[in-house]
């Protein structure tokens, strides 16, 4: 049957198949799970083209797409595509899923009677609780997702001003002002019991160890902005002048012109989920993923008025650099590795084939071992005479839900992640980076960091949290029988070692060294994906379907002709 229909402007809507929100695990296997993604837009024709008015659309004709975003709206249908929890399903919950939503309400933030956030970590018995008492915004972002899944919207909303506010401040390290539209990494309330009244610390990285922003929070916020508008059909909040306002200062930061010779943007060590240094400095694939789609989401949320217009076209023009750039230097399959272990060097001029003159004496042995014959990756980092190959989960991840990844290298990431499901899954779900760095490479990359020694924490541990993101990428590539895979592992363990942050050693069998336990991001993480595999429609809020022109430039992969 042909489920798809033909829109007004000529594209085609496949929203007209209907979903069960009820249906079991067992019977979505018997669904084409890439149909099911568009269950949003049965409710409403303004959601298309909320979110997928493609780069055509708005670079040909801005005035029209003007015309569909605001002319559609339609106010008073919060809720009608995020089925509450699984509890008002029928498919039957797990055990662990009642403890974890009550876990995660007990980690909610007040701020003067509003929840405004969760905290890091609900842990007691740990003595030194350093910051993982506060809201940390990457951090909040599947307690979002799992509130918006069930229906409370009300808290992200609360979160996503609250942090607007906090952008308006100034932020000063030592002498040295940072740009205005930095978003906290992390933030505070202060209860004084006494004069009963709520104030808020926040830290934009003066305070973090190592003193560097988090270039991914200002990013997640946009993703959050628009999974919210989403998710509720409220346009109000986004269009606000304030949230109008707080969008362009994030992307007057990134949009920038200087001395950039790549349309990637240039990063610090430790400005993302892997705060510490870990040799990610230069063009971390984490911030490029998260900046594709923050850019992305910023398009179909921006207004086309006299200051939004600029960004708007800004925008278009960095996506097309963007998406070619990824797509073509940071992949790397069998053939492409074999293509950089040939290279040439010292090559000049436009004719280069080896653009950055990569050495390649400087590929490391693990990646010719590692690499399967189907499947392929984007690498953790490009720049001159430099490739860091190693494996990033939540890079790869969001490329696939923002379709940085073409369908085709989203489905080559899967192919990778089950032919090397040992190495990046092994007994826990998910490693954040593979394979770890030992001996004097450790030394010379981390600084010696006691915390980060091999497969512990950011090098080479494995994340619960990422659990999320894996099962998101899995159904948008109709894979959820991989989710499931992972999903159980998670729940052999995790309720058990009480939610830890991370788990250390090759296989993550061991709870890892310094891990915090009621880790929040853990709890939401696997409560958001035990909900998206339920219903799968819940991927919209946080995926971006293809655009269709932003065409492919890489022909080889061997998994793409299988
Ligand atoms: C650690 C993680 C960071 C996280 C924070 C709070 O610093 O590296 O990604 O946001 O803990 O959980």
């Amino acid at each position: 049957m042909d489920n798809t229909k033909v829109m007004a402007d000529g594209t085609k809507d496949f929203a007209l198949r209907k979903v069960s929100s009820h249906c079991s695990i067992s019977e979505m296997d018997d669904y084409d799970l890439s149909k099911l993604l568009d269950k949003p837009r049965l409710n409403i024709e303004r959601q298309r083209s909320f979110d997928e008015r493609s780069l055509s659309e708005l670079s040909i004709g801005l005035t029209r797409a003007l015309e569909n975003y605001d002319g559609v709206y339609s106010p008073g249908r919060s809720g009608l595509n995020t089925p509450a929890s699984s509890t008002r399903n029928s498919f039957e919950p797990h055990p662990m899923v009642a403890d974890a939503w009550e876990a995660l309400r007990r980690s909610l933030v007040y701020f003067r009677g509003q929840p405004v956030g969760t905290i890091a970590a609900y842990d007691h018995a740990s003595e030194e609780v350093l910051n993982y008492d506060q809201v940390f915004v990457r951090d909040f972002v599947p307690s979002a997702l799992a509130f918006l899944m069930n229906g409370e919207p009300d808290i992200v909303k609360n979160f996503l001003l609250k942090t607007l506010q906090l952008q308006g401040w100034e932020k000063r390290i030592d002498r040295f002002k940072l740009g205005e539209g930095a978003m906290p990494a992390s933030f505070k309330v202060l209860h004084d019991p006494l004069r009963k009244t709520d104030t808020i610390i926040a830290d934009f990285g003066e305070s973090a160890i190592g003193r560097v922003a988090p270039i991914d929070s200002g990013f997640w916020w946009i993703i959050l902005l628009r999974a919210y508008t989403k998710s509720t059909g409220d346009l109000s909040l986004s269009e606000t002048p304030e949230c109008q306002k707080g969008m362009r200062l994030i992307l007057s930061l990134c949009l920038s012109e200087g001395f950039d010779t790549f349309p990637t943007l240039l990063c610090a060590d430790g400005c993302s989920m892997i705060d510490r240094r870990m040799g990610i400095y230069g063009y971390p694939i984490e911030i490029q993923a998260l900046f594709f789609m923050a850019l992305r989401s910023a398009l179909v949320m921006l207004k086309h008025d006299a200051e939004g217009k600029e960004f708007v076209e800004r925008i278009v023009k960095r996506l097309h650099a963007l998406s070619y750039h990824i797509r073509s230097y940071f992949w790397l399959d069998f053939q492409q590795l074999n293509d950089i272990y040939r290279y040439k060097t010292e090559e000049y001029s436009h004719t280069a084939v080896n653009k950055f003159n990569v050495i390649p004496d400087s590929i490391p042995d693990w990646v010719f071992d590692f690499m399967p014959t189907r499947g392929g990756y984007f690498i953790g980092n490009v720049s001159p005479a430099r490739m860091d190959f190693r494996w990033f989960a939540l890079g790869n991840c969001v490329a696939i839900l923002s379709s940085l990844a073409t369908p085709e290298q989203a489905s080559a990431i899967m192919d990778l992640i089950e032919e090397r499901w040992e190495e990046l899954v092994g007994e826990m779900p998910l490693k954040i980076s593979y394979p770890a760095i030992e001996s004097h490479e450790w030394r010379i990359v981390t600084g010696c960091d006691p915390k980060n020694t091999r497969w512990s924490y950011h090098n080479g541990g494995s994340w619960p949290v990422l659990l999320w993101l894996l099962t998101a990428a899995c159904i948008k590539t109709g894979r959820p029988q991989i989710a499931r895979r992972a999903i159980d592992l998670a729940e052999s363990r995790l309720l058990k070692d009480i939610w830890p942050e991370y788990y250390d050693g090759k296989l993550g069998r061991y709870i890892g060294k310094q891990a915090r336990k009621y880790q929040t991001w853990s709890i939401a993480g696997y409560l958001v994906a035990k909900m998206m595999l339920e219903d799968p429609s819940h991927l919209g809020m946080i995926s971006l379907e293809e655009d269709k022109l932003m065409k492919p430039v890489i022909k080889r992969s061997s998994s793409w002709t299988c």
